[in-house]
C-alpha cells in the first residue's frame, strides 16, 4: 500500500519531529493535539527548525513553505479518518494508548496501518486493543527525530508481514534507516544502550573516575562519538531512568535497574541539558 496521508497523534517532542520529517518528504500530515494551542506550538517549533535549515542553506524558503503547507493540525481525532497510516506519540502509558488505538480502529479505513512510537511498552498489548492487530506495528523513532536516522520497525506475533513491509517502506521514503525486530523489551537499541549507560554510571562510583574523564575515556579509548555522561544529559536523566525502570520491570536483570546515583539526580531535578544541570552544567 502506498502511504500518502500520515496521521500523527501527539505533537510533543517526538510527534512534532516525526510530522516534520514526513512533510519534508512530501507527505501530507494531519497532526492531532489535545488543544489548538499545543498544535500551534508544534507548528511553530517545526517552522523554527525548518527556518534554521534555510539559514544554513539545507533547504530553500519555498521548500520550507511547501513543507509547512502539507501539515494540518487539529484537535478532532475524526480529522484523521482519511489517513493511510497513523503514528501515535502520546504519553508513555498503556491505557491511554490502548484507548486511543480503539478509537483510531473505529475511525480509519480497515486497511490503514496504526503505528506506535512507544519506547518501552508492549506493542502487542496496544495492538490487542484493536480489531486489526495484523495492521498494528511499532515505529520507534529516536530523539531528535529529524536528526537521527534509525527507526525500529517492531513486528508483533499478530502483525502481518505486509503491514511490517509497508512501515519499512514508509520509513525509507521519509529518509530513515529502518530495521525490523520483534516486540521485546527495549527492542534493539535501548536493550543494548540502557544497561550499558547504567554500567557507565555505576563505574563512576566504583572507580572514582570523574564524569569528564569517563567521557574522555569512552571517546578516546572506545571511539564513542559522545561520552556516556554527556549522552545521559542529552537524553534526559528522567527519560533514561523511566526507560531503565521499564526494562528492569520486564527483564529483572540487575544491570537494567537505574543506578542510585541517577535516581538521586532525578529527585534533585538535575535532569541534564533541559534543566541546565546534569552530570555537567549548561548555560542558557
Ligand atoms: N522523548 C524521547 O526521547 C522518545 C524517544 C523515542 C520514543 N518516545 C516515545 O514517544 C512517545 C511520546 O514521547 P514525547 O517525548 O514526544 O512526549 P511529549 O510529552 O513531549 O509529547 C506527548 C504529546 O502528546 C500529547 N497528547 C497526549 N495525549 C494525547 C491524545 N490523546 N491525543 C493527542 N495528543 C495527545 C500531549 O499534549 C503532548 O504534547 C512516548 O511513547 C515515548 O515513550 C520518546
Amino acid at each position: 500500500m502506498e502511504v500518502r496521508i500520515v496521521g500523527v497523534v501527539g505533537l510533543g517532542t517526538m510527534g512534532a519531529g516525526i510530522a516534520q520529517v514526513c512533510v519534508q518528504a512530501g507527505l501530507d500530515v494531519v497532526g492531532r493535539e489535545v488543544s489548538a494551542e499545543l498544535g500551534e506550538r508544534a507548528r511553530a517549533r517545526i517552522d523554527g527548525y525548518l527556518s534554521r535549515g534555510v539559514d544554513k542553506g539545507r533547504l530553500s524558503t519555498e521548500e520550507k513553505d511547501a513543507a509547512l503547507a502539507r501539515l494540518t493540525t487539529t484537535t478532532e481525532l475524526g480529522d484523521l479518518a482519511g489517513c493511510d497510516l497513523v503514528i501515535e506519540a502520546i504519553v508513555e502509558e498503556l491505557e491511554p494508548k490502548r484507548s486511543l488505538f480503539r478509537e483510531l480502529d473505529a475511525l480509519v479505513r480497515p486497511d490503514a496501518i496504526l503505528a506506535t512510537n512507544t519506547s518501552a511498552l508492549s506493542v502487542t498489548a496496544i495492538a490487542a486493543a484493536t480489531t486489526r492487530p495484523e495492521r498494528v506495528v511499532g515505529m520507534h523513532f529516536f530523539n531528535p527525530a529529524p536528526v537521527l536516522p534509525l527507526v525500529e520497525i517492531v513486528r508483533t506475533d499478530l502483525a502481518s508481514e505486509e503491514a511490517v513491509e509497508d512501515a519499512v517502506e514508509l520509513a525509507r521514503r521519509i529518509g530513515k534507516e529502518p530495521i525490523r525486530c520483534d516486540d521485546t523489551p527495549g527492542f534493539v537499541v535501548n536493550r543494548v544502550l540502557i544497561p550499558l549507560l547504567n554500567d557507565c554510571v555505576r563505574i563512576l562510583d566504583e572507580t572514582g573516575v570523574s564524569p569528564e574523564d569517563l567521557d574522555r575515556a569512552m571517546r578516546f579509548g572506545a571511539n564513542w562519538p559522545i561520552g556516556p555522561c554527556a549522552l545521559v544529559d542529552l537524553v534526559g536523566v528522567d527519560v533514561h531512568v523511566h526507560a531503565a525502570e521499564a526494562l528492569w520491570q520486564a527483564l529483572r536483570e540487575p544491570r537494567m535497574a537505574p543506578p542510585p546515583r541517577l535516581l538521586r539526580m532525578a529527585r534533585a531535578g538535575h535532569l541534564g541539558r533541559k534543566t541546565g544541570r546534569g552530570f555537567f552544567s549548561y548555560d542558557g
